[in-house]
C-alpha cells in the first residue's frame, strides 16, 4: 500500500502556497498549547526549516488524540489548509482528523527549548528533533552535494579509497588496529616475542586510514584528476572543540598542479561551499548564525567576493613575532603553527582565510616536495577564522631519489611503500593536493564552535556511545 502517497510534505506546501485544500502530513510536535474550544500545534517533519501551525477545533471526532499529544509526539494530521492570518507564515491547517503514530510522555528529555549544547550531546539521538540540529545538518548535505558538483564541473572523478590500510598515509603514528585476533587471548608471537601479525586476518598489521592521499595519487598519476570523500580515523588523543577521531575529509589529487594550482583550486572550493550554503540553507543559515555567530554571513559574503591572501610560514611567523599578542606556545622559526597562532592569523591579522605555504620539513608529513633551500617543503594550509586550520596539502615530492631519503631520515618502514614509490619510478609526474576537513568547514560556514555538534555521532576520546 505504502504510506507516502497520501502524504504531502511541508516543503511542498510551503514551496507551492498550497491552500483551499484538504492535505494529509506527518511529523514531530514541536509545542501544543490546548485551550477549552481549541488547540494550537506547531509541526515539523523536517523536510524544511519552516513548522506548520495546525488549528485543532475541540468539536472534530478525534480532539482527544490532540489533548493527550505531547510535546516530540509524531502525529497525523488531515486537515484544509487556509491562508494564514498570522505572520511569519503563509499557509496554516485546520484540522479535520488528528491520529498519534507515537507520542511521548513527560519523561522526554526535549519537553522544554533552551537546552544547553552540552546537555543535547549527550542526548545525540534526539538532538535531531531540534532546530539547531535540523539546521546543522542540512547544511552538511547540501556541503556534500555541494563538494561532488564542484569536484564533477572540473572532471574530477570520484574515488572511494579504502578505509583498511596497511600503510600510514601521514606517518604520524595515530591510527587504530584492525584485527581479528582475540583481544582476551595472547596473540600469536614470533621468534623475536613479537605479535605475528602474519596469522592475523590480512596476514600483515592493518589500520583504519587516516587519509586517502596515497591511493588518490595512485589514481591521479593515470586519471588525471581525482578526489575522495569518506571516513578518515586518527587516534590522537586531543580532546579539543576541533578534533574528532573519525572525521569525514574531501581530498583532491591532480596530476601537472604545482602547489599554486592547488591554492587556487582550494580557495575556489570554500568559496563554493559558501555560496552554496548561502544561496540553498537561507534560514538555516540565518537562524544559526542569529544564535551562534553574529555577523558571520556579511563575513562569509565578504569571502565570496575576495582572493584568499597567501604568505609563506616564514612570514607568517614574522608577522606573529610582531604581533603584541600573547600565545600560550611562543613563536620561533621552526615550530609548528598552533591553533591560538593559527586563529591569530586568519582572525586579527587578515580577517579572513589565509593560505600559508612552505613550513619546515621537520614538522610535515615525509610525501611533500623538498624546497630548493633544502630547508621547506611545498605544503599549503588554509587557515579560516573560527576555526584555524581548515585544509593541509602539499605539492607531492615526484623525485624518487628524495622521496626515498625522507623515507629513511624520518624512521619509516619502506617496504610499507614500495607501491607508492613506484609511481615515482615509472612515469612520475609533478602533482599535488589537499585534504579539506568537511567538519571544520560545517564549522566555519555554521558558525559552530564545537566539532562534536556538526557530526551525527562524535567519536572522541573515552565516547562512542551512539
Ligand atoms: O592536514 P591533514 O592531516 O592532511 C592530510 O591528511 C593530507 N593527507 C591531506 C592531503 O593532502 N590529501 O588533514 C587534512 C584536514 C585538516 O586540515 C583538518 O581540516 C582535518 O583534515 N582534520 C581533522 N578534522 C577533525 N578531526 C581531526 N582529528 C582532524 N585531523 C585533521
Ligand atoms: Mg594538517
Amino acid at each position: 500500500m505504502g504510506i507516502q502517497k497520501d502524504i504531502t510534505k511541508l516543503k511542498k506546501i510551503f514551496a507551492e502556497n498550497i491552500v483551499d485544500q484538504e492535505v494529509t502530513i506527518a511529523g514531530w510536535v514541536k509545542s501544543i498549547r490546548n485551550s477549552k474550544k481549541f488547540s494550537f500545534i506547531v509541526l515539523n517533519d523536517g523536510t524544511t526549516f519552516d513548522n506548520l501551525q495546525i488549528i485543532a477545533d475541540a468539536e472534530i471526532a478525534t480532539y482527544q488524540n490532540v489533548t493527550s499529544a505531547g510535546v516530540g509526539a509524531c502525529l497525523r494530521v488531515k486537515g484544509k489548509l487556509v491562508e494564514s492570518p498570522g505572520k511569519g507564515q503563509s499557509v496554516e491547517m485546520q484540522a479535520v482528523e488528528v491520529s498519534i503514530y507515537g507520542n511521548t510522555d513527560e519523561s522526554y528529555p526535549l519537553q522544554k527549548k533552551g537546552h544547553s549544547l552540552e546537555f543535547l550531546r549527550e542526548k545525540a539521538h534526539l538532538r535531531p528533533r531540534t532546530n539547531t540540529f535540523q539546521a546543522v545538518f542540512k547544511v552538511r548535505s547540501v556541503l556534500a552535494k555541494s563538494t561532488h558538483d564542484f569536484f564533477a564541473e572540473r572532471d574530477f572523478s570520484y574515488l572511494n579509497s579504502p578505509i583498511i590500510t596497511g600503510s600510514d598515509a601521514e606517518g604520524a603514528g595515530e591510527m587504530f588496529n584492525v584485527t581479528t585476533f582475540n583481544l582476551e587471548k595472547d596473540f600469536p608471537k614470533n621468534d623475536k616475542g613479537e605479535v605475528d601479525f602474519t596469522k592475523d586476518y590480512f596476514g600483515k598489521h592493518t589500520h583504519l586510514t587516516v587519509s586517502g592521499q596515497l591511493s588518490a595519487e595512485c589514481f591521479a598519476v593515470g586519471m588525471g584528476n581525482v578526489y575522495t570523500f569518506g571516513p578518515t580515523f586518527r587516534s590522537e588523543n586531543s580532546n579539543t572543540p576541533r578534533h574528532v577521531a573519525e572525521f569525514w575529509m574531501i581530498e583532491p589529487e591532480a596530476a601537472f598542479y604545482d602547489l599554486d594550482d592547488m591554492a587556487d583550486l582550494a580557495a575556489d572550493y570554500v568559496k563554493r561551499l559558501i555560496s552554496d550554503a548561502l544561496k540553498n540553507c537561507p534560514k538555516e543559515l540565518e537562524f544559526l548564525h542569529k544564535i551562534y555567530a553574529k555577523g558571520l554571513k556579511e563575513d562569509l559574503e565578504k569571502v565570496l567576493n575576495s582572493t584568499f591572501q597567501k604568505v609563506t610560514y616564514t612570514e607568517a611567523i614574522e608577522i606573529l613575532e610582531k604581533s603584541k599578542q600573547k600565545f600560550e606556545f611562543p613563536v620561533s622559526w621552526g615550530m609548528d603553527l598552533q591553533t591560538e597562532h593559527e586563529r591569530y592569523l586568519s582572525e586579527k591579522h587578515f580577517k579572513g582565510p589565509v593560505t600559508v605555504t612552505d613550513y619546515p620539513k621537520d614538522i610535515k608529513a615525509f610525501y611533500m616536495k623538498l624546497n630548493e633551500d633544502g630547508k621547506t617543503v611545498r605544503a599549503m594550509d588554509v587557515l579560516v577564522p573560527g576555526v584555524g586550520e581548515l585544509i593541509g596539502g602539499s605539492q607531492r615530492e615526484d623525485n624518487l631519489d628524495l622521496l626515498q631519503n625522507r623515507i629513511e631520515e624520518m624512521k619509516m618502514d619502506m617496504t610499507d611503500y614500495w607501491w607508492y614509490l613506484e609511481l615515482r619510478k615509472y612515469g612520475s609526474a609533478p602533482h599535488s593536493g589537499f585534504g579539506l576537513g568537511f567538519e571544520r568547514a560545517i564549522m566555519y560556514i555554521t558558525g559552530m564552535a564545537n566539532i562534536r555538534d556538526v557530526i551525527a555521532f562524535p567519536r572522541t576520546p573515552k565516547n562512542a556511545e551512539f
